[in-house]
């Protein structure tokens, strides 16, 4: 019998330095994209995939993110008492959205160290992680996906896009075999952060991942590794060779609308094409960067 998956898993410990100084006292995952912070499109994916646990792995500093989850009663009982039921409804979305739980990681070790802080809570069963980093739209299809092909396969499963090559040094990347299925391939090997002239392809993890349990012990005895972090790309290559019989891996490759909010300049693009795809700022916006973008080419 295959038990459903109910667990997310959502590391959230990294300093966000590249936006100081707006996260020198504010979690990155925090930042607004549009006028919902980060982290609540993460957690609404999660959900609509039918994850309604979700931890969070934390650090120092992310108070606001557990607050952001969180009842907050003064505002609440002042929108209530002025009838906007609007707003209420706004501060409320992110409290009833999914059971919470959080977990500090302790050492900033990396990734590998941050999912395998996972462990205590997620037990024996398969379980999904994602990147806040990354936003995928709610419009395509993504992890539902990928929750299936774990099922299905009996493997773990990662999020592949197809970069351009100039862009591969940013992600893990991965060798992959082609299977009888168009947006599903076998992994044969896995490299983080590669340098273009030796990446095996242009196939980038993305920051989403279904996840056989077996990962834990391989992250325990995984090595430091690029950077001198744990890396999770490193497990998920020892999984690959299936040589412990867990499966090995598979790649979803996503053809979809995926925003990157990891660096300044895709951030301001994610914000920008959020806000022009929405019906209440989209018809007031869409033509004033037309306008904009006709002042600029003019320059
Ligand atoms: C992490 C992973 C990398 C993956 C990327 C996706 O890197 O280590 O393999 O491709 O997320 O966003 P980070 O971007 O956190 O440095």
């Amino acid at each position: 019998m295959t038990k459903r998956i109910t667990k997310a898993v959502i590391p959230a410990a990294g300093l966000g330095t590249r936006f100081l100084p707006a996260t020198k006292a504010m979690p990155k995952e925090m930042l607004p994209v549009v006028d919902k912070p980060a982290i609540q499109y993460v957690v609404e994916e999660a959900v609509n995939a039918g994850l309604t646990d979700v931890l969070m792995i934390t650090g120092r500093n992310k108070n606001a993110l557990e607050n952001h989850f969180d009842r907050v009663a003064e505002l609440e009982a002042s929108l209530e008492a002025k009838g906007d039921t609007a707003k209420l409804k706004k501060v409320n979305e992110s409290t009833e959205l999914a059971d919470m739980h959080y977990v500090r990681q302790g050492d900033p070790l990396g990734l590998g160290h941050a999912v395998h802080r996972a462990n205590m809570h997620v037990g024996d069963e398969p379980f999904a992680v994602l990147l806040g980093d990354d936003i995928i739209d709610a419009r395509d299809e993504l992890l539902t996906r990928m929750l299936d092909e774990q099922v299905k396969r009996d493997a773990s499963i990662v999020a592949l896009l197809e970069v351009d090559p100039d862009s591969i040094h940013l992600y893990g990347a991965a060798a992959v075999e082609l299977t009888d299925d168009p947006d599903v391939v076998r992994i044969t090997g896995l490299v983080e952060k590669p340098a273009k002239e030796v990446a095996p392809s242009n196939y980038a993890v993305i920051g989403r991942y279904v996840l056989k349990p077996e990962v834990f012990e391989i992250l325990a005895n995984t090595a430091p590794g690029k950077g001198g972090e744990i890396q999770l790309t490193d497990a998920l290559m020892t999984m690959a060779g299936d040589v412990d019989g867990t499966g090995g891996v598979y790649g979803v490759v996503f053809r979809g609308r995926r925003y990157d909010t990891g660096d300044k300049l895709d951030y301001i693009k994610a914000v920008v094409q959020l806000a022009s795809d929405r019906d209440d700022l989209g018809p007031e916006l869409r033509p004033w960067l037309i306008e904009y973008a006709a002042g600029l080419q003019k320059d």
